[in-house]
């Protein structure tokens, strides 16, 4: 039997360079290891976090788009939208039934937000809705609907992947063998991405350099990253956030070139000059695939329209069987 990979990507705007050596890149690369690879746009698990309907939209296009101009073929692997499939839906409410709300009082986000209103001396479950509650059953259903043998996800989607086999083992033992149980297959551990300030890279930091930023505002970002006051002929530490990002962009050859003048003294502007020219030479192409195919959201949404009717023909035969086992079959 072919095995089936499926990644869920959560709508949550345009990405910075961090997400995309840390989990874009990396996934698509996971993705050539197996011959069914699925890859969806988790629109309904955004609802929890995304305040209007204006933003799901965007960030819905944003995603895509990116997925796309990262080099993501929706010819070769399956690519739509998680509303596009209403199945999903209909295996969550069956899926609720067989999970205990123990396990879900168990899952990393929601216990995170009861600490946190334990702390504040708040009703524990204060700003805590039904979507963040079972957001690990949807996920659940996500992964079960389509048969998936391996489920690749960064370190924090561990528990999700855990509790969804967790599900399936408590559906199969209800109602006999129905669902594969999946397998996780977590990232190693790419290096974390240091930000403008030299902290890790994140939005919520506001140091991040987002990948399609025009050519002016990349150069605006990298130039004003602090340096010392040292002089152009002193050596300069290579543990700066500059030669690290140098180093995405940089083959090995440059980084070694690179290293030799930190290492005999270069002027910080000629540093920021290098490392500007070497990201916008990687960027440039990625940027400008992504603008033409943001531009025509009518060919996204054929995309994923086309993607969500291959998905829908495995969907309906897992729903079929789901429906057998557990009765609702006319
Ligand atoms: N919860 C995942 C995240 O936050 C996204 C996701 C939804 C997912 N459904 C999935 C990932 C199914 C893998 C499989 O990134």
């Amino acid at each position: 039997m072919k095995e089936i990979s499926l990644t869920g990507i959560k709508p949550t705007g345009t990405p910075h360079i961090a997400n995309y050596f840390g989990a874009i890149a990396p996934a698509l690369e996971m993705a050539e290891k197996y011959e069914n690879s699925f890859y969806f746009i988790a629109d309904y698990h955004a609802l929890n976090t995304i305040k209007t309907a204006e933003e799901l939209r965007n960030h819905t296009y944003e995603v895509a788009a990116t997925w796309l101009a990262c080099g993501l073929n929706p010819d070769k692997v399956v690519f739509y939208r998680q509303s596009d499939i209403p199945e999903v839906f209909e295996l969550m409410w069956i899926l609720c039934n067989v999970t205990p709300k123990g396990l879900m009082n168990r899952a990393h986000a929601y216990k995170a937000m009861v600490q946190k209103n334990e702390e504040e001396g708040q009703d524990i479950d204060a700003g805590v809705n039904m979507g963040l509650y079972n957001y690990p059953i949807l996920m659940a259903a996500d992964i079960l609907l389509f048969n998936t043998n391996f489920v690749p996800v960064g370190q924090d989607q561990k528990q999700h992947v855990e509790i969804a086999k967790e599900i399936a083992r408590y559906f199969n033992n209800k109602y006999g063998e129905t669902l594969t149980i999946p397998k996780e297959v977590i990232r190693e551990d790419v290096k974390t991405i240091c930000g403008l300030d030299g902290r890790k890279m994140s939005k919520s930091y506001g140091n991040a350099i987002e990948m399609f930023a025009t050519h002016e505002m990349l150069k605006k970002k990298i130039f004003s990253v602090v340096t010392d006051s040292s002089l152009p002929t002193d050596s300069k530490p290579t543990d700066h956030m500059l030669f690290e990002l140098y180093k995405l962009f940089a083959n090995k050859e440059e980084v070694l070139e690179m290293e030799r003048k930190f290492r005999e003294g270069i002027g910080w502007g000629e540093v920021k000059r290098l490392v500007y020219e070497k990201a916008n030479q990687s960027l440039t192409p990625l940027r400008e695939r992504y603008n033409q195919i943001f531009a025509d959201k009518a060919q996204i949404d054929k995309i994923l329209k086309q993607g969500a009717e291959r998905a829908r023909i495995i969907a309906r035969q897992t729903i079929s069987r789901v429906r057998k086992a557990i009765g609702a079959d006319k």
